[in-house]
């Protein structure tokens, strides 16, 4: 491309084109989201901007991320956010890119929660720290909610370190190493999780998710060997009258539902649908003690 001679809309132009013949699947979003993210614009200031030229250095910025997209790179990672419960969450390869079905889970969580001020909550598997902030930013601040963020990964508890500072959220989420409920030790009104869920089989289908980490995606041969081992262990440290709320793939539901009901006999198991109407989410609610 001519440097000299390239306005914001010939890039955009030749942005969309060259993902689209990569193959993407919304090569006209991609290419404007990374353009905003080079220029700095919002979408309008871009839009206003579509018959000026554009500097040499920020055009040949734009054609290096374009090529690194066209070859499969998530455009969350390249600009190195991407948003959450209205909330803007820094991601990088070491931590799963948060998904809007995730969202309901969340949502689901802030109903309960306000009728149970300062419980005590888990959410295991944080990533991003994705639901744990959520929380954390949007539970009212008083009173004084007790909120703990587990991962495997170091390098995703260092991206949710970053968001924890960069969200002024430092005092009010504590960030723990370890697997699963194996670093709580004090009982826990509810516990979140959107743990690895994906068989091999699936990951292997989807080449979108191969620059995601494997840590966070694989759950094994039937994609269920977290949430086993999370289930067989969570009525150790569930409260009475607490919940736990899974995050699942929809053809899980049955077996998802099999587990929930061999540790908590006595509980409420629902299913949740994701926006396309997809059983997405087990929430398993205890009998409060008589
Ligand atoms: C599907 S990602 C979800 C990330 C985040 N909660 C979200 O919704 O965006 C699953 C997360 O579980 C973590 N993980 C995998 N095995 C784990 C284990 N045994 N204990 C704790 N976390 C684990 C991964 O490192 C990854 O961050």
């Amino acid at each position: 491309m001519d440097h000299q001679h390239t306005t914001i809309a010939g890039v955009l132009r030749a942005g969309k084109n060259r993902l689209s013949g990569a193959g993407a699947e919304s090569p006209g979003l991609d290419a404007e989201v990374l353009l905003r993210h080079v220029l700095n614009h919002d979408r309008a200031g871009l839009f206003a901007r579509l018959a000026d030229p554009i500097e040499p250095a920020a055009l040949d910025e734009y054609l290096a991320l374009i090529e690194e997209r066209a070859g499969g790179a998530p455009v969350a990672y390249l600009t190195g956010e991407r948003e959450f419960m209205g909330l803007p969450f820094m991601v990088g390869p070491g931590a799963l890119i948060p998904r809007p079905e995730t969202e309901i889970l969340v949502e689901w969580a802030l109903t309960w929660l306000g009728r149970r001020p300062g419980a005590a909550i888990v959410d295991v598997g944080t990533g991003s720290g994705a639901i744990a902030l959520s929380l954390a930013a949007l539970l009212p601040p008083d009173p004084k909610w007790r909120i703990t963020a587990v991962d495997l990964s170091a390098a995703a508890l260092a991206i949710a370190a970053q968001n924890c500072a960069r969200l002024g959220l430092d005092h009010r989420v504590t960030l723990v190493q370890g697997s699963l409920l194996a670093p709580i030790r004090d009982p826990v009104d509810l516990v979140l999780a959107n743990l690895p869920y994906l068989r091999p089989a699936q990951i292997a289908a989807n080449p979108r998710l191969a620059a995601e980490p494997r840590l966070a995606l694989d759950g094994g041969p039937d994609g269920l060997d977290l949430i086993r081992l999370l289930l067989r262990d969570a009525p150790r440290i569930v409260a009475p009258g607490g919940a736990i709320a899974l995050e699942i793939d929809p053809g899980q539901r049955h077996t998802a539902g099999e587990l929930a009901r061999d540790a908590f006999p006595e509980a409420s198991i629902d299913v949740l649908p994701d926006l396309a109407g997809l059983d997405r989410h087990v929430v398993i609610a205890l009998e409060p003690r008589s």
